[in-house]
C-alpha cells in the first residue's frame, strides 16, 4: 500500500472533496461528510469510491443522512431521452431487447433465474458482447463480467468458442466488497454477476448461497447500480428443493426479473420476464442453443410443430392450435389418441384436466361422439402448458380426428373456445392469431362464426377463414 491521503465522501451522493463540507456541495444534505482514509493505488473516480480499513463504500452501508423528496422536473433534468435504454440487439435481433421492455436500463437490477445448466452463462457473455459492442452510433463501453464460479480462463475459452471480441473484462472473484470496488475503476457499461449464488459480503452471516448472503450481497448490487447507474446483471439458479435461498426470495429486490426455461432435450430456450419495472411483465423471447452460442430463432411461431406435421403423411388424431404468449404467437400441435373398448380413462399432459374433461363431455352430448367408450390421451407436444381457452377448439378437433380416424389436413389450423353447448366462442386478440396463420401458408383457420365477421380481408386473400357456429359445423367442415 502507498501514502495515505484523507479525503470526505458524501455517504448520500458518493460525492468527494479534499475538505469537510457541512453540507455536500453534490446534493445539498446537510451533515453527510464522511472522513475516509485512501492508500495511493485507490483512484477515486466519478465522485467517490470504495474506502479501505473496513470503512466500505458509499453503497454498502444502509443509506444515512436525510434524504429530501424531489421535484419530478429536478429529477428528470439530466436525462437524456436517447441513451435512455442501451439496446441489445445483435445476432439476438430484438429478442432479447423485447424482453427488457426495449433495452437495458441504466442503473437497473436485473436476475436471470433458470436451472443449472440452461445456458444462462452463455445468454450472458453474449450480452456482455453486445453491450460493449455499442450501438449503431460507435459508443463502446467495456463489460465486467464477474464469475465466482468459473476461473477467467474457463469464461475466456467460451467467450472463444462464442466468437466474442468485444472489450469484456473477466473477473473471478467472490468476495463483492473487492467486486465493487475493482468494477467501479472501470466504469463498465455494465456489471455482470454469475452467481449470486457464489457470492458474500464480510460481515454477513452465513456462507454464500444462503439466505442472508444472497439478500444482502443483492441489495449491495442494487445501491452500487442505483448509485453508478452502471446497470447490473445478475445470475441465479433456482434450486431443484424450491425457493430456499434462491432467486425467488430476491425477486421483490430487484427491478427486472427474468427466467430462462428450456426442455432437457430440445434446443429450444424461452427468456421470460416476470416482473418488470420499466416494461411489460408478459414478454418472451425464443431462442436455439447451438454450438455457438444462443440465437435468436426464425421461424418462432412454428418452433412447437413437430416434424411429423410438417410432413407430408399425417396421422389421425393431431390438430394445430393458435396461441399467445406474451406478444407472441405460437403455433402448437395437440396430439389425441382415443382407444375405443377401455372405458373412461382419461390421460392429459400440458392441458388441464377440468379443461379437457369438459370438452370431452361436450363432444360427447353436443357432437355425438360416443367417447364414453373410448380411453382418451391427450398431449402437447413440445413440453408447453396450454392455458388458454383458445386452444378448445383444436383439442376438440384433434379427439375428433382420433375417434373418426380421419387425420386432419396439416394446413388447418383451429382458433376458439368451447361452451356448454359445443357452441364456439370469441377469444382475446383473434386478428393476430389469423394474421400469424395466414403469414405461415395456412390453407384453411377455423374460427367463431362472430369473429369472421369481425376480420378484415386485407393480408388473408390467400388463406380461407371458416367460421362455425358450433362443433358440428366444424365437424362438417374438416372431416
Ligand atoms: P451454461 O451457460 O453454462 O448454463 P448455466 O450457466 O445456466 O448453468 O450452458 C449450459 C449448456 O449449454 C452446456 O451444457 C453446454 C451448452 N452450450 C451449447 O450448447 N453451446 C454453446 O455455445 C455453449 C457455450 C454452451
Ligand atoms: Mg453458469
Amino acid at each position: 500500500a502507498g501514502k495515505e491521503k484523507v479525503q470526505w465522501v458524501c455517504c448520500n451522493c458518493g460525492y468527494s472533496a479534499g475538505q469537510w463540507w457541512g453540507m455536500c456541495r453534490s446534493c445539498s444534505v446537510s451533515g453527510t461528510m464522511k472522513e475516509a482514509k485512501f492508500s495511493d493505488a485507490d483512484t477515486v473516480v466519478s465522485g467517490f469510491s470504495v474506502l479501505e480499513d473496513g470503512v466500505v463504500g458509499s453503497w454498502l452501508p444502509q443509506q444515512e443522512g436525510e434524504m429530501r423528496p424531489l421535484r419530478l422536473t429536478e429529477v428528470n433534468k439530466g436525462l437524456d431521452h436517447h441513451h435512455w435504454r442501451i439496446p441489445l440487439s445483435g445476432p439476438f435481433g430484438d429478442e432479447v431487447s423485447r424482453v427488457f421492455g426495449g433495452g437495458l436500463v441504466p442503473g437497473s437490477l436485473t436476475l436471470i433465474g433458470g436451472d443449472p445448466g440452461v445456458g444462462k452463462s452463455t445468454l450472458l457473455l453474449q450480452i456482455a458482447a453486445i453491450i460493449a459492442k455499442g450501438d449503431s452510433d460507435g459508443e463502446a463501453c467495456p463489460v465486467v463480467y464477474v464469475s465466482g464460479e468459473e476461473s477467467v480462463e474457463q469464461i475466456g475459452n467460451r467467450a472463444d468458442r462464442l466468437r466474442i471480441e468485444s472489450d469484456i473484462y473477466l473477473y473471478s472473484s467472490n468476495d463483492v466488497e473487492d467486486i465493487l470496488k475493482k468494477v467501479q475503476y472501470l466504469s463498465p457499461g455494465a456489471l455482470i454477476v454469475d452467481s449470486i449464488q457464489t457470492v458474500y459480503l464480510k460481515g454477513i452471516m452465513g456462507s454464500p448461497g444462503g439466505i442472508m448472503q444472497v439478500k444482502e450481497c443483492t441489495s449491495a448490487l442494487l445501491r452500487f447500480a442505483k448509485k453508478t447507474n452502471i446497470p447490473v446483471l445478475l445470475i441465479g439458479h433456482v434450486t431443484k428443493s424450491g425457493d430456499i435461498a434462491g432467486p425467488r426470495v430476491l425477486e421483490h429486490i430487484v427491478d427486472v426479473v427474468l427466467y430462462m426455461e428450456g426442455e432437457k432435450y430440445s434446443s429450444h430456450r424461452m427468456l421470460r420476464a416476470v416482473k418488470n419495472r420499466f416494461g411489460s411483465a408478459d414478454e418472451l423471447g425464443v431462442f436455439e442453443m447451438s454450438h455457438s452460442g444462443l440465437q435468436a430463432v426464425s421461424n418462432a411461431s412454428e418452433m412447437f410443430l413437430s416434424e411429423q406435421l410438417l410432413d407430408s403423411e399425417i396421422l389421425a388424431g393431431l390438430a394445430v392450435a393458435v396461441i399467445m404468449d406474451g406478444s407472441r404467437t405460437f403455433l402448437i400441435e395437440i396430439q389425441a389418441l382415443c382407444l375405443s373398448g377401455s372405458t373412461g380413462s382419461r390421460q392429459v399432459n400440458g392441458i388441464q384436466q377440468k379443461r379437457a374433461d369438459m370438452i370431452i363431455s361436450v363432444l360427447i352430448k353436443q357432437a355425438g361422439l360416443r367417447l364414453q367408450e373410448h380411453a382418451v390421451f391427450l398431449n402437447v407436444v413440445s413440453g408447453l402448458a396450454l392455458t388458454e381457452t383458445a386452444g378448445d377448439l383444436a383439442i376438440a378437433a384433434a379427439i375428433c380426428s382420433s375417434c373418426l380416424e380421419i387425420p386432419i389436413p396439416n394446413d388447418i389450423a383451429f382458433i376458439g373456445e368451447i361452451g356448454l353447448g359445443g357452441e364456439l366462442r370469441m377469444v382475446p386478440r383473434m386478428e393476430k392469431r389469423v394474421y400469424t396463420v395466414a403469414k405461415l401458408g395456412y390453407r384453411m383457420c377455423i374460427v367463431p362464426k362472430v369473429a369472421e365477421k369481425a376480420l378484415g380481408t386485407e393480408g388473408l386473400e390467400k388463406m380461407e377463414v371458416v367460421g362455425c357456429r358450433n362443433l358440428k359445423e366444424v365437424i362438417n367442415t374438416v372431416f
